[in-house]
């Protein structure tokens, strides 16, 4: 049987150049993947079948978890969506839905709360982070279920593959422990879904140098950023600290300004980009023929992307309609398996 591979984000706002890197990209090449019906096959030349049926969820109820004021959730669940169109992910080839309209999503998880023994919850390593990071005294009931709620999104399409960061792992690992709790308890109803981390650079850091390119740190390159501000960032981009003429050797590794030519530069420009590498490190180079090379290979990657965004931005109504279509499959799939689950626990 096809695979079911569930992921999801938070509808904070817009994408960036560290989702593309750590998240897009992988969703892309997932969606891709078919299994060749002889082992020469091609997917263009051949029928053929996809190797997955993916789901992509907006979780909006998570989002309330650190952020009560909803003014701009509307606007984040479509910017969500349009900004993963734009990169190329097909709404033909995926499901897109949101948790919110998903209310067995949220039976499930009442369901999967009384598995769950609050400690195991408080020990979870993201909610001493977020806690940390947003200064947040004391969690509400709904932070600490974070990852329950996250379980029943895994669980209600019985998913076996869930891409997501390493940060992430942790609640894949408890959404696992739920699901053989509730098969010991009740029967086997659920799989043990696994993590998919992807193994490639997986975070690109900040435009400051700080470890993750994030919004809330305002070191992010958007999607959606025009050339203009693109080269702002870059020109204003942390680069080598021990490095003060020109002239003096360079340091390549920890260096944002390559880390991202490693994650941009495409096979055309190899041979510069490693040509670049060498003259850095001998101090044949300033920093600011780098980053120009590094505006170019970022908007020439962007340009693609925004062209089909303001493309998909005139079509008005079309990402409500991707996302009923996807909540009515997604809904339809977690009846079924809310359906499943209370038939073995000899609800009424
Ligand atoms: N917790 C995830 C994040 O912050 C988002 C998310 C919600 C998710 N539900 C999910 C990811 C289910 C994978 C599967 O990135």
């Amino acid at each position: 049987m096809k695979k079911r591979i569930l992921t999801g984000d938070r509808p904070t706002g817009k994408l960036h150049l560290g989702h593309y890197v750590g998240s897009l990209k992988n969703r892309l090449r997932l969606q891709d993947e078919y299994i060749p019906l002889r082992p020469s096959d091609s997917a263009d030349v051949f029928p053929h079948e996809r190797k997955y049926e993916i789901y992509l969820l907006v979780a909006d109820l998570h989002a309330l978890t650190t952020k009560t004021d909803t003014s701009n959730l509307k606007q984040n669940i479509k910017d969500l969506v349009l900004d993963q169109l734009s990169v190329g992910i097909d709404p033909a080839k995926v499901t897109f839905c949101v948790q919110s309209q998903i209310p067995e999503d949220q039976e499930l998880a009442i369901i999967f709360s009384m598995l769950v023994p609050k400690p195991r919850l408080e020990r979870v390593p993201t909610l001493k982070e977020v806690m940390r990071d947003l200064k947040i005294e004391t969690a509400s009931l709904g932070l600490l279920a974070y990852p329950v709620l996250q379980a029943a999104d895994i669980l209600m399409v019985r998913a076996n593959l869930v891409p997501v960061g390493k940060d992430q792992t942790s609640h894949v690992e408890l959404t696992r422990e739920i699901a053989q709790k509730f098969n010991s308890t009740y029967g086997k109803v659920f799989p043990l879904p696994e993590a998919l981390v992807p193994e490639e650079i997986g975070t690109l850091p900040g435009i400051d140098g700080k470890q993750k390119m994030s919004k809330s740190l305002d070191n992010a390159i958007f999607l959606s950023d025009n050339e203009s501000a693109v080269r702002e960032k870059v020109m204003k981009m942390y680069t080598d600290p021990t490095r003060i003429h020109p002239t003096d050797p360079g340091h390549v590794e920890d260096n944002p300004v390559f880390i991202y030519l490693e994650a941009f530069t495409t096979s055309k420009d190899e041979k510069q980009l490693a040509e670049y590498r060498e003259k850095y490190k001998k101090g044949e180079i300033g920093d600011i023929e780098v980053k120009e090379f590094l505006v170019k290979t970022l908007n020439e990657f962007l340009s693609p992307i925004r062209i089909r965004r303001q493309e998909l931005e005139k079509q008005s109504g079309l990402v409500d309609e991707i996302l009923d279509e996807g909540n009515k499959k997604a809904s339809a799939e977690a009846q079924n398996t809310l359906k499943l689950a209370k038939e073995a626990m000899k609800l009424p």
